[in-house]
C-alpha cells in the first residue's frame, strides 16, 4: 500500500510538474445542452460534442479534464436536436471508468439552470465544466474552496466573462467587458461548487437575455465572502464556433 501511495505521488509530480497534496472531486457535470447554433450546418445532422477535433470527439476533451481532477461520478446534461446521439456514444460511462447519469434540459435556460436540474445527481463538493471546453493541461481545485473558478490569460478578452483581481482577491466579474486591463482575467468553463450552489440558484432571477447566469451565481458566492480563484496558465478554448474548433484541430494535429 506504501508503495502505491508513493507511486501516486511520484505521478502526480510529474503530471502536474509541482508537489501537491492529492484533492479527489468525485462529482462532476457536463453541460451538453446547448443548440450549437454557431456550428450551424453541421449541428443539423451531428450534435456539437461529437464533432471531430484531432480523432476524438470534442465532448471526450472535457471529460478527460475530469477524470483528472478524479472524478468517477458524472452527470451529463442534455438538450436540443441530436441529445440521443451523446448517449449512443458515452453508453454507461464504462469505457472511460465513469458512471454516467442523463438528465434532460427541455430548453438551453441557461447554464446555472443546467446545473440545478442535477442537484440529485451531486452531493458535497462539485466540478462542473462546459462541454465544448478544452484545457491542454489538468487543472487542481484547491480543497478548502466553496466556489472556485479558473482564470485565463487568453486574447480576445473581451468575448468572454471578464475577472479582474485587486490584491489577490476577486474585485469584480463583468460579461464582454470594453475596457480590460493587465489584471483581467478570462472566466474559463470549468468551476467547482459546493451545495449553497443550489441555495442560492433559489434566489436567482433570469438575465436579459433570458437565461439564468452562471455569473449571478458566482456574484452571490463573491458577495458571501466564499469565492476563490486559480490561474491557470495552459492552453484553454472551446470549440464552439467553426473559427475555434478548426484553430484546436490544427494545433492538436501538430502536437
Ligand atoms: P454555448 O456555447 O453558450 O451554447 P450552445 O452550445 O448552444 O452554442 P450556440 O451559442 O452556438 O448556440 O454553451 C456552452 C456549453 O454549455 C455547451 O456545451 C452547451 C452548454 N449549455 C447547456 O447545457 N445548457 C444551456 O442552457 C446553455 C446555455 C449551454
Amino acid at each position: 500500500m506504501w508503495l502505491a501511495l508513493y507511486g501516486a505521488i511520484i505521478l502526480a509530480y510529474h503530471q502536474f510538474n509541482c508537489w501537491y497534496i492529492l484533492f479527489v472531486i468525485k462529482n462532476a457535470i457536463i453541460l451538453a445542452g446547448g443548440k450549437g447554433t454557431r456550428l450551424k450546418p453541421f449541428t443539423n445532422a451531428i450534435n456539437k460534442a461529437l464533432l471531430n477535433v484531432a480523432g476524438k470527439a470534442v465532448i471526450d476533451y472535457p471529460i478527460q479534464t475530469l477524470k483528472d481532477l478524479g472524478v468517477t461520478n458524472l452527470t451529463v446534461t442534455l438538450g436540443g436536436d441530436h441529445f440521443n446521439q451523446i448517449i449512443n456514444y458515452l453508453e454507461d460511462g464504462s469505457r472511460y471508468g465513469l458512471k454516467i447519469n442523463y438528465v434532460f434540459q427541455g430548453e438551453p435556460q441557461g447554464i446555472a439552470h443546467a446545473i440545478n436540474l442535477c442537484s440529485n445527481f451531486v452531493d458535497d463538493k462539485f466540478a462542473v465544466i462546459l462541454g465544448d471546453n478544452f484545457f491542454e493541461k489538468p487543472v487542481l481545485f484547491d480543497n478548502n474552496s466553496n466556489c472556485q473558478i479558473v482564470l485565463n490569460k487568453c486574447e480576445n478578452l473581451n468575448r468572454f466573462g471578464v475577472a479582474n483581481i485587486e490584491n489577490n482577491k476577486i474585485s469584480s466579474i463583468v460579461e464582454k467587458p470594453d475596457i480590460v486591463n493587465d489584471n483581467s482575467y478570462a472566466v474559463s468553463g470549468l468551476y467547482l461548487f459546493d451545495q449553497n450552489f443550489f441555495k442560492y440558484f433559489k434566489l436567482l432571477k433570469k438575465s436579459n437575455r433570458n437565461e439564468y447566469e452562471i455569473v449571478d451565481i458566482i456574484n452571490q458566492y463573491k458577495n458571501d465572502n466564499l469565492l476563490s480563484y486559480k490561474i491557470y496558465e495552459g492552453l484553454w478554448s472551446d470549440a464552439g464556433t467553426l473559427e475555434s474548433l478548426n484553430k484546436l484541430n490544427a494545433l492538436l494535429l501538430k502536437w
